[in-house]
């Protein structure tokens, strides 16, 4: 069984230390040809400006090459349930798909997408665990509906290297912000279980029915509970932005409305107070500003507060390459 990197709550604290420190390294001190004959192929089943381009530069960089296969362009349409009578539109299943990618490549990484109206169906990433169960080579998750463990990582190299090794009793908020399209959760569950696991006092702030994943939330408190830190739940951003040390902004949709778009969409639309701004910024204690990009300027943040001196959105998009390389190394050596 390859080990794979689907989810930051999959790592034990020491490897999550251990990514952490690696990444940071290998920023001070670039490693030349740590994977040199190793190939990565990259299936994007969505978009991407940062993570394509991070994997596919970090694999040059380290001596290994990567291919690039997208859905819209590149491959057959894949079933991925399991004995279906397969005479409908999708003429391959992802069981031979990765049995077949497997055998010509050393890792695997997917960007997934959510695969229908239910909440229920999308919550349990099941194309992800597809690939992953089948998949003979390692198996990155490059972003799936519930998780972004390498956004996650760039991030906590980020904070690290903005506050220090330790993290704990810092006060971090996860404001939910207006957007024009309901977003998945993927970068609000990976960002939340890592601030909490670090010991961080975590604020999410959202309208009302725009609650997250009840067992996500849980499992945040849990990892709280274990390291010192707390979750808090506030409706009012202000409140949630009073004292705090960062600001994280990011969307998502309403679990009730899953799958509802327009009627999402009205619901969203009455909350375009939600926008992070100088007054905003005012609230907290030297604040730094976080987003994973891509970013809407002037729904999500205001420009000022995007390119002001505390904003590290920048260094974020950055600390993805040596992020990238830090798992690649770890997983491919
Ligand atoms: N943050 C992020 O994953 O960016 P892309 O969607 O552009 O890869």
């Amino acid at each position: 069984m390859p080990t794979h990197f689907l989810r930051l709550r999959d790592l034990s604290d020491e490897a999550l230390e251990n990514l952490v420190d690696l990444a940071i390294r290998m920023k001070q001190k670039p490693p030349n040809r740590l994977l040199a004959g190793k190939s990565l192929g990259l299936l994007f089943f969505n978009r991407s400006l940062r993570t394509r381009a991070t994997f596919e530069i970090a694999m040059f960089q380290l001596g290994g090459q990567s291919i690039h296969l997208s859905s819209s362009a590149d491959f057959w349409e894949l079933e991925a349930e399991e004995g279906k009578v397969m005479d409908g539109p999708a003429p391959e299943h992802v069981k031979d798909a990765a049995r077949v990618l497997s055998s010509y490549l050393d890792a695997l990484a997917i960007r997934a997408v959510p695969s229908g109206p239910k909440y229920e169906v999308d919550r349990r990433d099941a194309p992800l665990h597809a690939w992953a169960r089948h998949a003979t080579v390692p198996l990155i998750n490059m972003e799936s509906f519930f998780e972004h463990p390498c956004q996650g990582l760039a991030d906590v190299v980020t904070l690290r290297e903005t506050f220090g090794a330790s993290l704990r009793g810092i006060p971090f908020t996860l404001a939910w912000t207006n957007h024009p399209s309901a977003q998945t959760p993927s970068v609000a569950h990976s960002i939340l279980h890592a601030a909490a696991r670090l010991g961080m006092e975590v604020r999410v702030a959202h309208p009302e029915g725009y609650e997250l994943d009840a067992e996500v939330l849980e499992g945040a408190r849990e990892a709280a509970r274990r390291s010192g830190g707390s979750v808090k739940i506030c409706y009012d951003l202000s409140e949630a932005l009073a004292g705090t040390r960062v600001v994280y902004a990011r969307s998502w949709g309403s679990i009730p409305l899953h799958g509802q778009p327009t009627v999402e969409a009205a619901k969203r639309s009455r909350h375009r107070e939600w926008i992070v701004n100088g007054a905003a910024m005012r609230r907290t204690d030297k604040g730094k500003f976080m987003h994973s990009m891509p970013v809407r300027r002037n729904v999500v943040v205001t420009d000022d507060v995007l390119d002001g001196e505390d904003s590290l959105v920048f260094r974020q998009a950055a600390n993805r390459l040596h992020s990238q390389k830090a798992v690649l190394a770890t997983l491919l050596q």
